[in-house]
């Protein structure tokens, strides 16, 4: 066996909580949303009990309304801020209040076509739970119809310092009614992570949408920062695609029409959010009316989800290669030489495993086999040089912010898939 393979089972077993993995121990001590997801997938590979596990833990945090929190704090743990006593929800199971992007329905249908039809009892729960999600992110996240889903916390991205949100962050206060107390330095290097600035106004929003009581219709009206994000919605159309696919198996024709109609509303958004002259899809600030320039990973992600005329490819795929150039580890999170570019801080430059995973299989989409698997084999040997961290600088290589992380783990094995099962797996 495949050494690395090995290690990277042993980084999910040593994750695991009872049933849910957390992304790393100490700095994440918690079941986060779309790494579950992640992780789901990687454990399809080879134990499909263990990957349904890790769905349904995560739904156990679904809120009545549909929304899947970006966090479930199953257990205490005092190595991370902010916990439940700043979120100050209503669940059952304590959650963080904001949500994170839908790669559930994703990681569902895959786990589906492994484990074969006498799972679709499995299936079908975790199904109709992220149903009732996709209908909350049209209801609560674009509820004038425009088929962009609008995030309103940095968080929601999963790109929590990007700068896509330095303008519109730059707006949000940094006075918060509670005391920003700071784990996320005492595990790694504070140049690797967000600023304190940042911090402040994370928790500047928290403190507003908790004053909502979390009403999605309150909290749309107050929120100080409202951005139709293409990298969500792209993600969003791909799981769409998934779910109306399961829809169809299981016979729910009423859901896979209203699937149909969600996902056709969202490609001609996305569609229109294409801008020639930067090579890339962008995001909308809701708040200023503008479009999101800034240069980052989130433009291209809309590969994944449509199959783009070969005009736009192409260029996508350029400007892809213009960024890559000269790095040891591609994808860069940010526009490498930009004023906002700093390799080692976590999404303003730095290569994550999973947005290549999401670029690769977008690539593969596309029409670009050998993009695809240049961006493939530079994640493997990243991972298999600096072990499975966070993220990785992609300039020197270099493994950087936690380490023995769960979702570079999984996409190590998706990359590689080398685990016995791998070959029934699409
Ligand atoms: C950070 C990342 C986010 C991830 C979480 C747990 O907040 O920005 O994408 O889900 O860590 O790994």
């Amino acid at each position: 066996m495949n050494v690395h393979i090995d290690q990277a089972k042993q980084i999910l077993v040593a994750n695991d909580r009872g049933g849910y993995t957390v992304p790393t121990d100490r700095l994440y001590p918690f079941q986060w949303n779309w790494d579950s997801a992640f992780v789901a997938m990687g454990f399809a590979l080879y134990d499909t009990d263990r990957a349904y596990r890790e769905l349904e833990r995560l739904v156990e945090g679904q809120w009545a309304d549909g929304m899947i929190p970006h966090i479930v704090f199953h257990q205490p743990s005092d190595t991370y801020f902010p916990g439940p006593s700043v979120w100050r929800t209503k669940h059952a199971v304590p959650t963080s209040g904001i949500t994170q992007p839908p790669v559930f329905a994703i990681a569902l249908r895959k786990l589906h076509e492994v484990a074969g039809r006498q799972a679709e009892a499995r299936t079908l729960p975790l199904y109709e739970a992220a149903l009732k999600w996709h209908r909350w992110w049209y209801r609560a996240r674009d509820p004038e119809g425009s088929g962009l889903v609008a995030l309103l916390h940095p968080w929601e991205s999963g790109s929590d310092n990007s700068p896509a949100w330095d303008i519109a962050l730059a707006r949000v206060p940094t006075t918060t009614d509670t005391p920003v107390v700071r784990k996320d330095t005492g595990h790694v290097n504070a140049e690797m992570r967000p600023r304190d600035e940042d911090y402040k106004r994370f928790i500047h929003l928290v403190d507003a949408y908790a004053a909502c009581g979390w009403d999605p219709a309150k909290q749309w009206k107050k929120a100080p920062f409202k951005i139709a994000e293409i990298q969500t919605t792209a993600i969003l159309l791909k799981a769409g695609e998934d779910l109306e696919h399961l829809a169809g198996l299981f016979g729910r024709t009423e859901d896979a029409a209203e699937i149909a109609g969600f996902n056709d509303r969202t490609r001609k958004a996305i569609l229109s959010q294409w801008r020639p002259k930067l090579s890339r899809f962008v995001s909308r600030d809701l708040i200023s009316g503008d479009d999101v320039e800034a240069a980052t990973q989130a433009g291209f992600i809309p590969l994944l989800s449509l199959d783009l005329d070969a005009g736009i490819a192409d260029a996508l795929v350029t400007e892809m290669k213009a960024w890559s150039k000269g790095l040891k580890v591609a994808f860069p999170t940010t526009k490498p030489g930009i004023a906002a570019w700093e390799p080692k801080r976590y999404w303003r430059g730095p290569a994550w495993a999973i947005i290549n995973w999401l670029l690769i299989d977008g690539l593969k989409r596309n029409g670009h086999p050998d993009a695809a698997e240049e961006l493939r084999k530079s994640t493997i040997t990243a991972i298999e040089t600096e072990g499975f961290a966070e993220y990785f600088d992609p300039v020197t290589g270099e493994g950087c912010g936690g380490l023995g992380f769960s979702w570079t783990a999984a996409a190590y094995m998706w990359l590689t898939k080398a685990a016995s099962t791998a070959a029934r797996v699409q």
